[in-house]
């Protein structure tokens, strides 16, 4: 067969560089995108007077049952037809003669191809964030549940102060409500129609590009060809707000690891997102949140591909571009994939209470309370760090917990008569002190936990961004 571009071409491509060239095996999952683009294309065509409206009829309707073969998947893609604009194009001619040809009027695939990204990433835009409310209602619900359970914080990896389990499941949600708004942010950017830029100069056609845009769905359209057929901005910004988002699920993930271990025991993974050893009888291993964590690489991964694809890409159109398809698709996978996973780990996860707090009480979690409470009483906090830090020398000395110091020593130790001092170790007062507002007190957790809520409702009653029937569900 000779090639779908034209007939200047003496004899066919090379086998290796039909393969090489063609796009087929990876964006046929753009079919609803071009083909919705392609219908309102052809409608807009109908209207404009610039091709009869009895021939558009008839091209619509033969998309339409192209779309359907394909929901039914009966189509057949084939590689000698290079990608799935021409697939689709060579299969309405095969249905509906030569009028098919009329379609690509005032159209070429660099448009084409640019819609139908912009359409895949408003989707997935959508996907990623109802996966985040869902992961955001499951961390709320577990939260909710531990609002007096406390746990040592960490910095540096060793135990700082006491923290409520619920206030720690929060500062995820923190992140992922800020992962909500940067793909909501790269959604505002994103949402104008590239048709009408043809193949980089626009068309000497009067084609009604803002009708287009409103039946496709965009508030505008973009305002200069070269750019429109040559930018995957909207596609680094998505594949940038997996990359944050990855890194977050990854944290998570490495924490719930760490926890699971014999050396914290704060959780216990439900079996059926755990695993086995081979060879080890006894093993219960976290595979699930080590995949999280490791296919963190893989999205962040593609985010760099495809910046290195673009850096040194003279204007307007390029082949280059399509290398933006796979790690898209790929990075857009995965992220759904490590939510589901990842939430569901959230939902099932037995949390340890006792051991939580027995790892709270030994090691001193307090003792800023009582240089606190020292430095409340006019002693310069400086100095009253010193002082407690002596007395947390004199317990390690002792191999005892400051809070095993009778009050007497203590009062000695501190060289301050007081009879409180040894309140100020209880952990439950320790962290109800902490009462200010974004801070682990359990009523400050409770207000936290009524925002979020009302956050994630009004969320869910919005929906999608996309108002439009188009794009379906993915
Ligand atoms: N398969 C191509 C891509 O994904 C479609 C656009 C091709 N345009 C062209 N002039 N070769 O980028």
């Amino acid at each position: 067969m000779a090639q779908q571009w034209s007939e200047r071409f003496a004899k066919p491509l090379d086998v290796l560089v039909a393969e090489f060239n063609a796009s087929i095996s990876f964006d046929q999952r753009l079919a609803e995108e071009d083909i919705a683009g392609s219908i309102a294309h052809a409608r807009m065509l109908g209207r404009q007077g610039i091709v009869p409206e009895p021939e558009i009829r008839l091209i619509v309707r033969g998309l339409e049952a192209i779309r359907e073969e394909i929901r039914a998947g009966t189509f057949q893609f084939r590689l000698d037809r290079e990608d799935i604009h021409f697939n689709i194009e060579a299969a309405l001619t095969e249905r509906i003669g030569p009028i098919a040809g009329k379609l690509h009027t005032g159209r070429s695939r660099n448009d084409q191809v640019a819609l139908d990204m912009r359409l895949f990433v408003r989707s997935a835009i959508d996907g990623v964030r109802r996966a985040l409310r869902v992961m955001i209602q499951a961390l709320l619900e577990r939260a909710e549940e531990h609002t007096r359970t406390v746990l040592p914080g960490y910095t540096h990896m060793q135990r700082a102060q006491p923290i409520i389990l619920a206030h720690h499941l929060l500062a995820y949600g923190e992140m992922f409500r800020r992962d909500y708004g940067r793909l909501g942010d790269a959604y505002h950017r994103l949402d104008e129609s590239p048709l009408g830029s043809g193949a980089l100069a626009g068309t000497t056609f009067p084609l009604d590009r803002a009708y287009v845009a409103h039946e496709l769905g965009f508030s505008r359209i973009t305002r200069n060809s070269l750019d429109a057929v040559s930018d995957r901005d909207f596609a680094l910004e998505f594949l940038a707000a997996l990359a944050v988002l990855s890194v977050h699920l990854s944290r998570l993930a490495e924490e719930l690891v760490l926890w699971s271990s014999q050396e914290f025991r704060f959780v216990i993974f439900d079996d059926a997102y755990a695993t086995g050893s081979s060879m080890m009888p006894q093993k219960k291993n976290p595979d699930t949140a080590e995949l999280v964590r490791g296919k963190t690489g893989r999205i962040i991964g593609h985010l760099v591909s495809l910046l290195v694809v673009l850096k040194g890409l003279p204007l307007a159109y390029n082949k280059d571009l399509q290398e933006d398809k796979e790690a898209l698709f790929d990075a857009y996978d995965t992220a759904i994939a490590c939510l589901r996973i990842l939430e569901g780990i959230m939902r099932t996860l037995i949390f340890q209470p006792e051991r939580m707090r027995e790892a709270t009480r030994a090691g001193d979690l307090t003792a800023t309370d009582l240089a606190d409470y020292l430095a409340a009483r006019s002693i310069p906090f400086r100095e009253a760090h010193g002082m407690v830090s002596r007395a947390v020398r004199y317990a390690e000395e002792h191999n005892c917990l400051l809070e095993d110091i009778p009050l007497v020593q203590l009062q000695e130790l501190l060289g301050f008569p007081d009879e409180h001092l040894l309140d100020m170790l209880n952990i439950d007062q320790a962290v109800a002190r902490r009462n200010v507002p974004g801070g682990t007190s359990p009523l400050q957790v409770e207000y936290a936990l009524l925002e979020a809520r009302a956050w994630l409702t009004q969320e869910q009653s919005a929906g999608g961004i996309t108002s439009s029937a188009f794009p379906e569900d993915r």
